[in-house]
């Protein structure tokens, strides 16, 4: 049957060749199989993983293999496609490659460099891709963002992680945002909330955490999104109206580090990239009125564009 059109599609073109009008009908061929390639892929990523990976994450990918219990963080399920599906291959391959510190994950997920070629560690991925369930499908993934002018912060504090794998609401930890000026940072508390026990014995970031908690101390994080001093942005107006937060901050869950340019472009197309296109340069006065304009012309809105509402 392969490269055939159906008896049924070559009786229409018969029918329609004798008749007068000739329509163009597409032959319908039975579903493509996989090219002889992608299942020489998947059956080397498939091999690869048996030997490289099993021992830990298990023959099937539960996170059970023979030295699992080894672990005090265990060897992630990589079955489990609720958390895996909505992490790009980028950020795959370069755990895999580079090891789980690559991305602040524990160290104990070794890097693969000495041991996989590019080529072979895409293969391993698709593999990963193959087990998961719910099923992976292309479109649950979006490339990761390399934010511009991204600092280096005191912790590696993932929101890939946080945000994009484990789904953690934003406001859960920005809790401010909806009844105060400021979105507002997590408490070493609230962090801690999670981490006594996740990734507590053998993750140096989160060990890092627990110097702060046990000093009694806040995390010094940079700040990033910062205006003047002569001006008043209230996040509460904004989230309740509502404006998603990544309107103005971009794409938070596919950033490793976050950073913005408060300069030209950069900010500006990651806006693109959500589907909001200012027309000024972000965080500029021009861009706060361009989109107070916007709204108020057609979702109705009440922003002001009056000096002093701003200036205060
Ligand atoms: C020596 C044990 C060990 C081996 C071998 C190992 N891993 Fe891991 N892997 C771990 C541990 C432990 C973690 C959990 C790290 C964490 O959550 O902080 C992990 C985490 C991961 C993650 C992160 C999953 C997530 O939720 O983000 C991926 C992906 C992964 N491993 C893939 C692989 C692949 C592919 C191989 C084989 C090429 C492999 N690992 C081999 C121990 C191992
Ligand atoms: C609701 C639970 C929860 C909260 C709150 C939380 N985390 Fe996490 N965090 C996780 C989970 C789950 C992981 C993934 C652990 C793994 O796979 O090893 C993680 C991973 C991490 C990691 C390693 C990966 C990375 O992001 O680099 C660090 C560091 C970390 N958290 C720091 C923090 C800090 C700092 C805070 C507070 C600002 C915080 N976490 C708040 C659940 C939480
Ligand atoms: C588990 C807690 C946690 C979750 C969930 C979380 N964040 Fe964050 N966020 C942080 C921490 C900690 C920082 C400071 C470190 C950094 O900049 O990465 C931060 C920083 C930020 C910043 C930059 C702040 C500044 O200095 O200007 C923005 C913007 C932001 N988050 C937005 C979001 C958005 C949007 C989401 C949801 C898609 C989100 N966050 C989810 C903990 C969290
Ligand atoms: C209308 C644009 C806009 C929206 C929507 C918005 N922010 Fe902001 N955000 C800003 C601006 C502008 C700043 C800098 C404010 C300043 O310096 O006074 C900022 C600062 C921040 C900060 C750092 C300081 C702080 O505590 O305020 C965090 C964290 C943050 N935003 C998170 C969020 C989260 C989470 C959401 C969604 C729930 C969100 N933002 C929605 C524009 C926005
Ligand atoms: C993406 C669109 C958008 C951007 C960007 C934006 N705003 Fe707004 N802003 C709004 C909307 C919509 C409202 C009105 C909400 C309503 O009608 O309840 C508003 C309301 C306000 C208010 C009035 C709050 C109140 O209590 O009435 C202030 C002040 C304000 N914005 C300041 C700013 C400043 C300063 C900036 C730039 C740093 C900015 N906004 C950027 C959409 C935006
Ligand atoms: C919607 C909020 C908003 C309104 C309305 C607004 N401004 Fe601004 N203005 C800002 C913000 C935010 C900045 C800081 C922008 C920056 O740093 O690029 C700013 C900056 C400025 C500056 C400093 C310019 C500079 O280059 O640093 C002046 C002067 C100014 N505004 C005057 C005014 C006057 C006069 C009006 C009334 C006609 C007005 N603004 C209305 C938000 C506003």
């Amino acid at each position: 049957m392969r490269g055939r059109p159906t008896l049924h599609a070559l009786a229409v073109a018969l029918i329609l060749s004798s008749g007068v009008v000739w329509i163009a009908v597409a032959p319908r061929f039975p579903p493509a199989p996989p090219a002889a390639a992608a299942v020489r892929d998947l059956d080397a990523g498939r091999a690869l993983y048996a030997r490289h990976c099993a021992v830990c994450h298990g023959e099937r990918g539960r996170g059970d293999g023979a030295s699992a219990a080894g672990f005090a963080t265990k060897p992630a399920d990589l079955t489990d496609g609720r958390l895996m599906n909505a992490l790009p291959d980028e950020f795959l391959l370069s755990i895999v490659l580079r090891g789980g510190a690559a991305e602040g994950l524990a160290p104990t997920m070794p890097p693969f460099s000495g041991f996989l070629s590019d080529a072979q560690a895409r293969q391993v991925v698709l593999h990963l891709r193959e087990i998961a369930s719910p099923p992976f499908r292309p479109e649950m993934t979006q490339p990761l963002v390399t934010a511009p002018r991204a600092p280096r912060q005191p912790i590696f504090f993932s929101h890939v992680i946080h945000a994009g794998s484990f789904q953690i609401a934003c406001q859960y930890c920005h809790a401010d945002a909806r009844r105060s000026e400021y979105a507002g940072l997590p408490s070493v508390e609230r962090c801690m909330g999670c981490h006594k026990i996740i990734g507590a014995q053998d993750n140096p970031e989160i060990a890092k955490l627990h110097d702060f908690a046990r000093r009694g101390q806040p995390i010094p994080w940079v700040r990033v999104f910062k205006m003047p001093e002569f001006t008043f942005f209230p996040h509460a107006p904004h989230v309740r109206f509502p404006i998603a937060c990544q309107t103005c901050h971009g794409p938070i869950e596919r950033m490793r580090v976050v950073g913005a340019d408060t300069g030209p472009a950069l900010l500006h197309d990651l806006q693109v990239l959500v589907g909001f296109k200012p027309s000024s340069r972000a965080l500029t006065m021009g861009w706060c009125i361009e989109c107070h304009r916007e709204q108020n012309a057609t979702r109705g809105a009440k922003a002001p564009l009056d000096c002093v509402t701003c200036h205060h």
